[in-house]
């Protein structure tokens, strides 16, 4: 990076963002020679407090811009609208936004309006449809056109932004500090209330919120768990749900009655990589799940048609199953009665670096890296 940078400022606004982004505000907060600053625009409100809650960070600046039911414009708009006096009273040397979702896409257009340095964290992601994951692949690559410094969490990743012509001296491979996260959480000795109502059956961990699968797709999927569910008497799915009330209403719905079937409140990071490191599989359409179930050796069906962390699919983890549901009733069949199947996609592995991103793009910020 060549000169120092001494005032940072960490843009982010929902769940998997403040996941990522906490433990590079805590590694960054130790760093005597610069100055941390956070801003979130709260795109999400009680999912996003949880995790700062967790990791223990307190926002220098909330822009609290969600609404029920928002839109892309929504978000769109009240972001830009807001950020421009934080970013003009702050005036960052460089600001870091998070991987691909309208708080990012947003702060970045706002830091190129300005003309102030952004730096992307977990850059390089890809699937080269802009409807898949819709909007964020658009996002991703957008940020890409913008951003100065790319902290790529694999090598692939950076193999995608040098195929795009960015210049190589401005990419580093860092790891994705999805993994600093994961290892600070993960405990021997856990409990929780619903891990003793599913003992003694094999616990499915379910999440489910993108916007492409709003509607039909997301239909198709829970009417496959729950005809799972309806054949396998021995297990029990626990399924933190989203807040989002178009997802609640749907799952209420279809999920009603069916007392193996557990809908609770989001967990926090805690219970949520807890429960999972003592689940039998995960079924999800999340990205950043794709990225901590590999480490914990836990097959996952990916609940989509593209995925941009092909690391978790080449190390067996994770497959992809899309939104049809007589494909995901067969593939979610197989995993539950072949057991050749199910330990070949539940052998731990780790594409995603060894805990230490946080700390290698601190380095790199300070100059001395
Ligand atoms: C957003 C991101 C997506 C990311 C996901 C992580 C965009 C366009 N989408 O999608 O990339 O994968 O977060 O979860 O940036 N809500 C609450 N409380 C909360 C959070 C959400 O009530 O704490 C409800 C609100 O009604 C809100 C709705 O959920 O309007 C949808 O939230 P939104 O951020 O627009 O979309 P996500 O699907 O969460
Ligand atoms: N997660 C959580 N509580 C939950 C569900 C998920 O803390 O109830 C965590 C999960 O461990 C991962 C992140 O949230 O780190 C993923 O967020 P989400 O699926 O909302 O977004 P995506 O990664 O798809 O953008």
């Amino acid at each position: 990076m060549g000169t120092k940078v001494k005032k940072v400022m960490l843009v982010f606004g929902t769940r998997p963002e403040a996941i990522k982004m906490c433990p590079l505000v805590n590694e960054l907060k130790r760093r005597k020679g610069i100055s941390t600053t956070v801003c979130v625009t709260g795109q999400h409100r009680e999912m996003l407090d949880q995790v700062l809650e967790v990791f223990d960070v307190e926002p220098d600046y909330d822009l609290c811009i969600m609404q029920p039911k928002q839109t892309l414009f929504d978000i769109t708009t009240n972001v830009l609208e807001n950020i421009k006096n934080v970013l003009t009273e702050e005036k960052p040397d460089v600001v870091l936004v998070h991987g691909d979702t309208s708080t990012t896409f947003v702060s970045a257009l706002a830091c190129f309006y300005l003309q102030i340095p952004l730096g992307h964290v977990e850059a390089g992601l890809r699937t080269y449809n802009i409807y898949s994951p819709y909007p964020e692949e658009f996002n991703r690559q957008a940020v890409s056109l913008i951003s100065k410094y790319n902290f790529a969490p694999t090598e692939k990743a950076k193999q995608n932004l040098l195929a795009e012509k960015r210049n190589a001296d401005d990419i580093y491979v860092t790891g994705n500090t999805a993994i600093d996260a994961l290892k600070t959480t993960v405990a021997q000795d856990y409990s929780h209330p619903l891990l003793d109502w599913a003992k003694g059956s094999r616990l499915i961990l379910l999440t489910a919120h993108r916007r492409e699968n709003l509607g039909k797709p997301l239909e198709n999927i829970f009417s496959a768990i729950k005809k799972i569910v309806e054949e396998f008497d021995d297990i029990k799915v626990i399924y933190p749900i989203h807040m989002n009330p178009v997802i609640r209403e749907t799952a209420n719905r279809i999920f009603k009655e069916t007392d193996r079937i557990s809908i609770v409140d989001p967990f926090d990071v805690l219970d949520f990589h807890n429960v999972m490191a003592r689940a039998y599989m995960v079924l999800t359409d999340s990205g950043g799940i794709q990225e901590e179930a590999p480490s914990l050796g836990k097959p996952v069906l990916v609940l989509r048609d593209t995925t941009e962390r092909p690391e978790g699919v080449e190390a067996g983890t994770l497959k992809l199953v899309g939104t049809d549901k007589k494909n995901l009733y067969n593939e979610f069949k197989t995993l539950l009665t072949d057991e050749k199947a199910y330990h070949a996609m539940s052998i731990a592995a780790n594409p995603y670096g060894d805990g230490l991103a946080s700390k290698r793009i601190a380095d790199i910020l300070e100059g001395i890296g």
